[in-house]
C-alpha cells in the first residue's frame, strides 16, 4: 500500500508505462476491492494526482483469489497472463510459500519468459536462505531472478557509487592510508508500527543489517568494478563481501526499546533486538584495520540514515585550538534519507588574532542540486521488466551477507533495554568511547 501502488502510478507518470497487474492472494477480494484499494494507496501517498493516469492505471488492476498451494489458483493467473509479452512475478510472501508458489509460477506456460522479483527477507540464516534458493533455482535461471533490497533503487545510496568513481578526487585517499573509520548510522524515530508479529520474527540484523546496511559497506568498500554493468558491479561487491569476517559477537550491542514486549504479536519475554551496534573488520589491501561501525535501531531521536568517512588526522596539528580538547577529523557524510546529499567537514581558520582552525561544512544537498529523483521502488520494479540487473542482489551476494551476519544472530548476548528516544543502550556509546563517540548524525 505504502510502496507499490504509488510506485506504479509514478512509473505511469515519469516513464508512461502501464500494464496489466495482478493481485494474487488468498483473501476473498476481487476487481472493484482491489482497485480501491490500489486507489486509495496513490491517493494518500500523492499530492498532485493526474486522474487521467490513475484511471487508466486502475483500470488494469485485476485480482486472482486462490491459495498459492492449490493449482486452481495458478490455472487462473494462467489465463490472464497467456498474452503477456514479458510478466514480472513479484513476491511478497512468507519463505515457508517459496516452494509452492516457485512450482506454481513454474506450471505457466508462460513460465520461460517470466521474470520474478522477490522481496525480502530472504531467508533468517545462511542455511535457509540457500534453501530459498534451491526452491527458486529448481524454477527459474538466475539471470530471471530479481531479490529486491530496496536500498539498492535509492538515488543517495547509488550517488556512493558515483561519487566515489567518477571523481578522481577521493579514491587515492579513500583507503587505510588515509581513512580512520568509518561509520554507518540508520535511526528511526518510530517503533514497529503494527509490524510486531513480522518484527519479533525478524529483528534490526534481519531486517536492514544483512541487507540494506552491507550494501552501504559494499559500495563504500568496493574496489572499483571492471565496467558499470550488472555483473562487473556485483563481482566487486560479492569480493568485498567475502573480505568481511563473520560479527565477533564481542563488538557486537543488541538492544530492545523500552515496552517493545508489550507491542501487538511480540513474545512477553522476547529477545529479538530494535537496535544493534557492531563492528565490522573489512580485511582487504585497501581496508585492513580500518573499523567500520554500523548501528541501525528502532524508537531513536529522530529519524536519519547516513554513513560517515572520518579521515585521519594531519600529520602535525599546527592550528589546533588549546581549548578543545580533541579536534575534528576531516569527515566526508553520506545522507541517505530525506536529507539527502553529502558533506565534506574540513578546516578552516577561526576569526579572530590566534591562527586557530575549527570546522565547517561544504554542503550539497542533493533535493535542491538535482531536483525530484525517482523512488526507489519505481526504479526498482522498471529495472526488474526491462531485465536490468543492476540493483538487485545476485545469489553469491546474499549468501556472504548472511555468512557475515550468522554469528550476531546464533552467538550474541541478550538484549539490552533502552530507553525510547535515546541512542540505544549506554554499552553502545561504550563502544567507540576511544574514538570520540559516535557522529551525531545530521537531523533532516
Ligand atoms: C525496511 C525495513 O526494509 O526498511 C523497515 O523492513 C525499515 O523496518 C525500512 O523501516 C526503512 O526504509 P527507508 O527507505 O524508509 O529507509
Amino acid at each position: 500500500r505504502k510502496k507499490l501502488y504509488p510506485a506504479l502510478y509514478r512509473l505511469a507518470v515519469d516513464a508512461g508505462r502501464t500494464f496489466p497487474v495482478i493481485g494474487v492472494a488468498s483473501s476473498p477480494w476481487d476487481d472493484a476491492k482491489v482497485r480501491d484499494y490500489a486507489r486509495g494507496a496513490v491517493l494518500e501517498a500523492e499530492n498532485d494526482i493526474d486522474t487521467d493516469v490513475l484511471d487508466a492505471l486502475v483500470e488494469r488492476i485485476s485480482y486472482v483469489a486462490g491459495d498459492y498451494t492449490a493449482p486452481e489458483t495458478f490455472e487462473d493467473l494462467a489465463a490472464k497472463v497467456a498474452n503477456c509479452t514479458r510478466p514480472t512475478a513479484y513476491l511478497a510472501i512468507p519463505p515457508f510459500l517459496f516452494d509452492d508458489v516457485a512450482t506454481g509460477l513454474g506450471s505457466l506456460p508462460v513460465h520461460d519468459r517470466l521474470r520474478i522479483i522477490v522481496e525480502k527477507p530472504f531467508g533468517r540464516d545462511l542455511a535457509s536462505a540457500r534453501e530459498l534458493d534451491a526452491c527458486l533455482h529448481k524454477v527459474f535461471a538466475e539471470k530471471d531472478i530479481f531479490r529486491i533490497d530496496h536500498y539498492l533503487g535509492k538515488e543517495s545510496v547509488e550517488s556512493v557509487l558515483v561519487f566515489r568513481f567518477a571523481n578522481a578526487l577521493f579514491e587515492p585517499i579513500f583507503n587505510r592510508n588515509y581513512v580512520a573509520r568509518v561509520e554507518i548510522t540508520m535511526a528511526e524515530d518510530f517503533d514497529v508500527k503494527g509490524r510486531g508479529r513480522f518484527y519479533d520474527e525478524v529483528g534490526t540484523i534481519r531486517d536492514v543489517v544483512q541487507n540494506h546496511l552491507l550494501q552501504v559497506v559494499a559500495l563504500l568498500a568496493m574496489e572499483p568494478p571492471a565496467a558499470a554493468d550488472a555483473d562487473s558491479l556485483r563481482d566487486e561487491k560479492v569480493k568485498v563481501l567475502k573480505a568481511i569476517a563473520p560479527i565477533d559477537p564481542a563488538h557486537l550491542v543488541r538492544g530492545q526499546y523500552e515496552g517493545y514486549r508489550n507491542e501487538d504479536g511480540v513474545a512477553p519475554d522476547s529477545d529479538v533486538e530494535t537496535f544493534v551496534a557492531l563492528q565490522l573488520e573489512v580485511n582487504s589491501w585497501r581496508w585492513a584495520g580500518v573499523p567500520f561501525h554500523v548501528r541501525a535501531g528502532k524508537c531513536l531521536p529522530y529519524t536519519s540514515t547516513e554513513a560517515v568517512v572520518e579521515f585521519k588526522e594531519a600529520p602535525r596539528m599546527l592550528f589546533a585550538d588549546p581549548d578543545v580538547a580533541s579536534p575534528d577529523r576531516n569527515h566526508l557524510r553520506f545522507r541517505f534519507g530525506a536529507n539527502d546529499g553529502v558533506t565534506l567537514t574540513l578546516e578552516t581558520k577561526q576569526p579572530g588574532e590566534q591562527l586557530h582552525s575549527r570546522p565547517v561544512d561544504l554542503r550539497v544537498d542533493y533535493a535542491a542540486a538535482l531536483g525530484r529523483r525517482w523512488e526507489a521502488y519505481e526504479r526498482l520494479l522498471f529495472d526488474a521488466m526491462e531485465g536490468d540487473a543492476r540493483r538487485f542482489s545476485r545469489t553469491d551476494a546474499v549468501d556472504e551477507a548472511w555468512r557475515i551476519v550468522d554469528p550476531a544472530l546464533s552467538h550474541a548476548a541478550p538484549v539490552i533495554l533502552y530507553a525510547r528516544g535515546t541512542w540505544g543502550p549506554a554499552e553502545a556509546d561504550a563502544m567507540l568511547a576511544g574514538e570520540g563517540g559516535w557522529h551525531e548524525p545530521e537531523r533532516p
